[in-house]
């Protein structure tokens, strides 16, 4: 956390933040959310009253450390939120993609996003259910809100997870590594290697002046291990919770602080020649929303990847949303 806590803790005085589901991803959030002192006040809503109160029991007595007020709610309770997180729906299972989960949590979506959009027309949406780019687009379409008022967290978490790796690989913190990644929150993502850098170095060159050999294939083998990182995890512990709770606080933070952070997240747009469609780049994140002030800089080689992740996440999109 960046921004000093007693700045913080002058914005928290107003701040509401609903979160939709309060299964492990928005449980988490939600205890992540009260550590921070980012909120005065977060609501759980699920489908699921009596488990949604179970865990605002818990969390109201952790609450009681964080001076904040922690309660389940109906939609009309979103009613002056600064954000709205939505985090219900079907979860990965092992072995299943996030395209298969798709139908499923289009539906839910159905029902939702409206009722939020109603009571609360002024917030911001954070997307964090799976598939996370179709569920941003939709989220868009059944809002009504304009484009950067709804943020998918997209690859976000990938990008977190990409600088760990390669900080663990050249023994640096990842804080000091600059990398993207950018597309589908999913298996079309894209590394950006071309703009990689270290000490303000792209990695070659880093590693030229530290006599060290460029690497290929230990750098594959590391945006591999990014790549299938939730499916490592949930072949393990059937879910995963922790780093998507802090990655969602990460972008709760620039936005109630009003702090123009460029964050890589999902945001409805036009991406290498494919046109309305959801996929991360890096937005400038501030009290209005998530903003593309400047387009990434691909090589010829990134640009025609980021093309493939758009197709395949507009064709997954079009046929949920029966647009063919
Ligand atoms: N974006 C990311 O990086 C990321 C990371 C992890 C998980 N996820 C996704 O987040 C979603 C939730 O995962 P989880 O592990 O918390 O699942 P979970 O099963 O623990 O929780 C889902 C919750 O949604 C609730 N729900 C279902 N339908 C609802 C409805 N119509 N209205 C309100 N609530 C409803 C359920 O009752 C449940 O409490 C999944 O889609 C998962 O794939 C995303």
């Amino acid at each position: 956390m960046s921004v000093p806590s007693t700045e913080i803790e002058s914005h928290a005085k107003s701040i509401k933040v609903a979160i939709v589901g309060a299964g492990s991803v928005g449980v988490t959030t939600a205890y992540a959310l009260l550590l921070s002192h980012l909120a005065a006040e977060i609501v759980l809503i699920d489908i699921d009253k009596n488990r949604a109160l179970g865990e605002v029991m818990d969390l109201s007595h952790a609450a009681h450390f964080a001076h904040a007020k922690v309660s389940v709610g109906e939609y009309e309770n979103c009613a002056g939120a600064t954000a709205v997180i939505i985090t219900a729906g079907v979860n990965q299972k092992p072995g299943q993609t996030r395209m298969d989960l798709v139908k499923t949590n289009y539906g839910l979506f159905e029902q939702i996003v409206p009722q939020i959009a109603k009571h609360a027309p002024n917030t911001i949406l954070i997307v964090a259910t799976n598939p996370c780019d179709v569920l941003t687009k939709a989220a868009y379409e059944l809002s009504g809100f304009p484009v950067q008022r709804v943020i998918g967290s997209g690859t976000a978490m990938d990008t977190t997870r990409f600088r760990h790796e390669l900080g663990k690989h050249y023994g640096v913190n990842p804080r000091n590594v600059h990398a993207v990644i950018v597309g589908e929150h999913g298996d079309s993502q894209l590394p950006v290697w071309s703009l990689a850098s270290i000490a303000g170095m792209r990695l070659e060159d880093y590693c030229k002046q530290k006599g060290i050999a460029y690497d290929e294939d230990a750098m594959d083998a590391l945006s591999k291990r990014t790549r299938e990182a939730a499916y490592e995890i949930i072949q393990r512990k059937g879910k995963t919770n922790y780093g998507v709770a802090s990655v969602l606080v990460s972008i709760l933070e620039p936005i109630i602080t009003n702090a123009d952070q460029l964050v890589t997240v999902s945001r409805v747009g036009d991406y290498a020649g494919v046109e309305g469609v959801a996929l991360s780049m890096p937005c400038k994140l501030n009290s209005k929303g998530a903003h593309q002030d400047v387009e990434l800089l691909l090589n010829e080689k990134e640009k025609e990847a980021l093309r493939r992740s758009a197709t395949s996440i507009k064709e997954c999109f079009d046929t949920v949303a029966k647009r063919e």
